[in-house]
């Protein structure tokens, strides 16, 4: 007898850990659907990019009831997020549309199609100075706004959700204008760089292990264990101050960075050391090393 394949549906599909959990799932033999907007670009998905089934979002609830009747997923991965770190007035629409009103047309598209086992992506940055609920900036606000929704819907309808909360990811295939992006760059065109003082402390984890904690929240929510919504953090377990992370990346390519320590003043609200009151998600640990994980993005 064949069996049947897992059916999931993603959101955010086309961004950095999105993309790397569309692939993974396709390579473990998932059904994979995704949700993009009408301007999203596949690329990102690579080979993968023909084995999804894509569904593109008008903006409108109709149209995720229709996504969603259609698709008929086990499992809804939400990964789809605006990031901004210090949001302009003109942030505020873009921000609320991407992190709230997409997440509640999600939900609300869910409860309409019974499909009630969900995995939310949120962030550390939800607790700045260590608080149970503190936000590093308007972006993090949306992020728990969106946990206040949820709560509506479990108390409605039989959803299960895990809520995984992300601290800074790295790995291959990264997009985003981040801190290893810069330094590559920086290596290439030995320009000298201002920095601020270096001293916060960063949890950074692999994005084959952040992928790797999705797929066991999804068997987690499958197997039923889950009675309405658990909260897990996606950390390293080990800090690293930025200045020493610099080191590293100067070790592991073999070159001295022309940075200019203290050139530049922190942000406002610098996060320099990050969340450590958190639950850990049951049977999940981080394997790939910084040193390993540094020497695979310089290749
Ligand atoms: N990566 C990290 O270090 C980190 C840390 C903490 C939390 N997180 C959370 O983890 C999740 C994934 O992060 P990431 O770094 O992979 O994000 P990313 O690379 O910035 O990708 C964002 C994704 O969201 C999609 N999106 C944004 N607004 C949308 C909308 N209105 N409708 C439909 N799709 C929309 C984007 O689609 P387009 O291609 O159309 O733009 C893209 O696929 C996010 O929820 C993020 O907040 C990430």
């Amino acid at each position: 007898m064949t069996e049947l394949k897992k059916k999931a549906l993603i959101t955010g599909a086309t961004g950095f850990v999105g993309s790397h959990l569309a692939r993974r799932l396709v390579n473990d033999g998932w059904d994979v659907h995704i949700i993009v907007r009408l301007s999203s670009k596949l690329e990102q998905l690579r080979e993968a990019k023909d084995k999804v089934i894509v569904h593109r979002h008008d903006g409108t609830t109709e149209g995720m009831l229709a996504i969603m009747q259609e698709a008929q997923p086990e499992i809804v991965f939400h990964l789809a997020s605006l990031f901004i770190s210090e949001h302009q007035p003109k942030d505020v629409v873009p921000l609320i549309h991407s992190n709230l009103l997409f997440g509640t047309q999600l939900l609300e598209a869910m409860k309409a199609a019974k499909i009630d086992r969900l995995i939310n992506t949120g962030t550390s940055w939800q607790h700045y100075q260590n608080e149970e609920y503190n936000p590093v900036n308007l972006y993090a606000a949306t992020k728990q706004a969106f946990e206040d929704i949820i709560r509506y819907y479990i108390e409605t309808s039989p959803l299960k959700i895990i809520t995984l909360k992300l601290f800074d990811t790295y790995g291959p295939d990264d997009p985003r204008p981040k801190l290893f992006a810069l330094l590559k760059k920086l290596a290439k065109d030995k320009r000298p760089l201002a920095m601020s003082p270096g001293e916060q402390l960063i949890d950074l984890v692999y994005i084959d292990d952040v992928v790797e904690a999705f797929i066991i929240a999804a068997n987690r929510l499958l197997s039923g264990e889950v009675a309405n919504h658990e909260i897990y953090a996606v950390s390293s377990g080990s800090l690293v101050e930025l200045r020493e992370l610099v080191g590293m990346f100067e070790e592991c390519a073999g070159r001295k960075l022309k940075i200019n320590w203290g050139g530049r003043q922190y942000r406002k609200r610098e996060v320099m050391k990050p969340w450590s009151s958190y639950k850990t998600l049951p049977r999940w640990k981080p394997k790939v090393s910084l040193k390993d994980g540094i020497s695979g993005i310089i290749q």
